[in-house]
């Protein structure tokens, strides 16, 4: 079996990927940093054992080693890499910063960008020429356009083009992987997510990104201001791209054993959410009275209204989105099954994420 590399292991996705890579044998070579008070296999160890559901899965297959991505051959020994690019191999990049914040851009680029090129410059220079080099990217890094964003590389552009320099950063990411593949005959793909969030089928959600960060934080308000009427700036005809991790799973692993991959996949849901349905539900689950009110002036705001608005200042960029993406590649490799996903099941996730968190009481 070929080895699988995966760097950014022990984020979100990375570890449900390699939580079900080992279960089907591969070896598995993670990349981790170490932190200040946990070695990089503890915090693997930890994600894994959260994305199988509370147990470790069979670690006989896998290797962790510490890694950085600020430095050359990201800080591993000629020896390591050697061994990591021996045989037949699959090199996934996940790792990137997903902070969002103006105050955050050179760690967004360092990160975004010049650790990608670090990562791409010792899989050039170290792997043989059947390894691949799966860039993970986002379908956010359409930016601000019309029309269906295509599987295909788009130009680097300025930040008026883009909602932040996470999105920017991951389109000039793209553009790098790119120029390898130009430049040094690199064999590479480029697969895009959108929102990726929890279980489809069991609700379980161990992320608290976007729509999961706005519901916690309007799960502790609704506590101390309980039944209250709030008006929200979220406009209810725009929709939300969600992806189940297990949808996301079940295609990387798809990937892994299939030779003929498109270079750029979107790999999206088919239908979005819209928000009108997310605001039913949180209506449903909390106490409180949520209201869409998309032109709701700054000056007309409640201090409830003023506090929700203050911690939507990042989701607050996606409240208002139709945005199109083309499947056709993804589609033509997975199969169209592949983007389905119910607003039920992500209602479910809603509810599971309240109750994981404890800011909702069970019924008995
Ligand atoms: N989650 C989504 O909804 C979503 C949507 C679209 C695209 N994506 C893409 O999918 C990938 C994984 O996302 P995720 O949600 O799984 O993210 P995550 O949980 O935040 O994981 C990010 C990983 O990158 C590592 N990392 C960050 N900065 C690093 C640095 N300077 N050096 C070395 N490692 C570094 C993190 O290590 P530490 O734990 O040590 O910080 C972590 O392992 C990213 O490329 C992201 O852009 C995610």
């Amino acid at each position: 079996m070929k080895r699988i590399v995966v760097n950014g292991a022990n984020g979100y996705v990375a570890s449900h990927f390699i939580n079900a890579l080992l279960k089907k044998g591969f070896p598995v070579s993670a990349l981790v940093r170490s932190g200040q008070d946990e070695s990089a296999r503890e915090k693997l160890l930890n994600s894994l054992q959260i994305a199988n559901g509370g147990s470790l899965p069979s670690i006989q297959n896998l290797e962790v080693l510490d890694y950085h991505l600020t430095q050359e051959y990201l800080g591993l020994s000629s020896g390591e890499v050697r061994r990591l690019f021996q045989g037949e191999v699959d090199y996934y990049h996940f790792a990137a910063s997903l902070k969002f914040n103006s105050k955050s851009r050179s760690e967004i680029f360092a990160t975004n960008v010049d650790g990608l090129d670090r990562s791409l410059a010792m899989f050039a220079q170290s792997a043989s020429s059947k390894a691949r080099f799966l860039y993970i990217g986002t379908a956010y890094s359409c930016g601000i356009m019309k029309g269906a964003f295509r599987e295909q590389f788009y130009p680097d552009a300025g930040i008026e083009s883009f909602r932040n320099y996470y999105e920017q950063s991951k389109r000039m990411a793209e553009n790098r992987v790119r120029m390898y593949m130009e430049k040094y005959g690199i064999k590479s793909h480029v697969i895009r997510l959108s929102q990726v969030v929890g279980h489809s089928r069991t609700g379980v959600t161990n992320t608290g990104y976007g729509v999961f960060d706005f519901t916690r934080r309007l799960a502790r308000l609704s506590r101390n201001y309980p039944q209250k009427r709030i008006r929200v700036r979220i406009d209810p005809q725009g929709t939300q791209n969600m992806i189940p991790v297990d949808s996301v799973v079940k295609q990387l692993m798809q990937a892994t054993t299939t030779n003929d991959l498109p270079v750029v996949m979107n790999m999206v849901a088919s239908e979005s959410v819209p928000n009108r349905y997310l605001i039913e539900v949180l209506n449903r689950e909390l106490p409180l009275r949520l209201e869409a009110a998309p032109g709701l002036k700054s000056v007309d705001m409640g201090s409830v209204e003023r506090l929700v608005a203050v911690g939507m200042s990042f989701t607050g960029e996606y409240s208002a989105l139709n945005l199109e993406f083309d499947t056709t590649e993804r589609d033509r490799i997975m199969g169209q099954e592949a983007g389905l996903v119910t607003r039920e099941s992500i209602g479910r996730m809603l509810s599971c994420f309240l109750e994981a968190e404890g800011l909702v009481e069970v019924a008995e």
